[in-house]
C-alpha cells in the first residue's frame, strides 16, 4: 500500500483541495508509522488524528453545500456520516486488537478513490458554477497558500 496525492484527486476547489491534501498527507503519515512499526499507541493517535480531521473536513463540505444549495446535500452528508461511522468502529476495534492499521489503510484508500474522486469533485463542479456564493470565498487565496490559487479567478 502506497497512498500519495495524485493529480486526478485535484477538484479545482481550492478550499476542497487544500483539505483533501492535508487529509491525504495524514493518510500518508498513517502508512509511514505502520512501515517504521511505531507503537501501537502512536498508531491509535495517528488514526484519532485521521477521523478528528475528517470530520472537520466533512463539515467543511457540508457548509459549502448549504451555502451553495448543492441538490445532493442529503445523499452527500449521508455518505459522510457513514464514513465517519465505519472510522469509528475499526478505531474500536483496532483499540481492542481485532483489527490490523493497514485495513484501515486500506478503508482510507478505498474512501480517497470512490468518494474523493466521484461525489466530492461533482460537489466542486457544482460549487464552481453556483449562484449562490460560499462565504468569505474571496478570502480563500489569502490564506490558502499553494500553487492551486495561483491566477484563480474566484468570482
Ligand atoms: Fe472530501
Ligand atoms: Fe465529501
Amino acid at each position: 500500500m502506497h497512498i500519495q496525492w495524485k493529480k486526478t484527486f485535484e477538484t479545482d476547489n481550492i478550499l476542497i483541495d487544500a483539505q483533501h491534501r492535508l487529509l491525504v498527507m495524514l493518510f500518508r503519515k498513517l502508512d509511514v508509522s505502520i512501515k517504521t512499526r511505531e507503537s501501537e499507541t502512536t498508531i491509535l493517535r495517528i488514526v484519532q488524528e485521521v477521523k478528528r480531521y475528517a470530520k472537520f473536513h466533512f463539515i467543511s463540505e457540508e457548509n459549502l453545500m448549504y451555502e451553495t444549495k448543492y441538490p445532493q446535500v442529503e445523499r452527500h452528508v449521508t455518505m459522510h456520516t457513514h464514513l465517519l461511522v465505519e472510522l469509528n468502529k475499526k478505531l474500536s476495534k483496532l483499540n481492542l486488537r481485532q483489527e490490523y492499521p493497514e485495513e484501515i489503510l486500506e478503508f482510507l484508500s478505498d474512501w480517497l478513490i470512490n468518494h474523493i474522486s466521484n461525489h466530492d469533485q461533482r460537489l466542486a463542479e457544482h460549487v464552481g458554477i453556483a449562484a449562490d456564493r460560499p462565504i468569505a470565498e474571496l478570502c480563500y487565496p489569502e490564506y490558502l497558500s499553494c500553487n492551486l490559487c495561483n491566477g484563480k479567478v474566484l468570482l
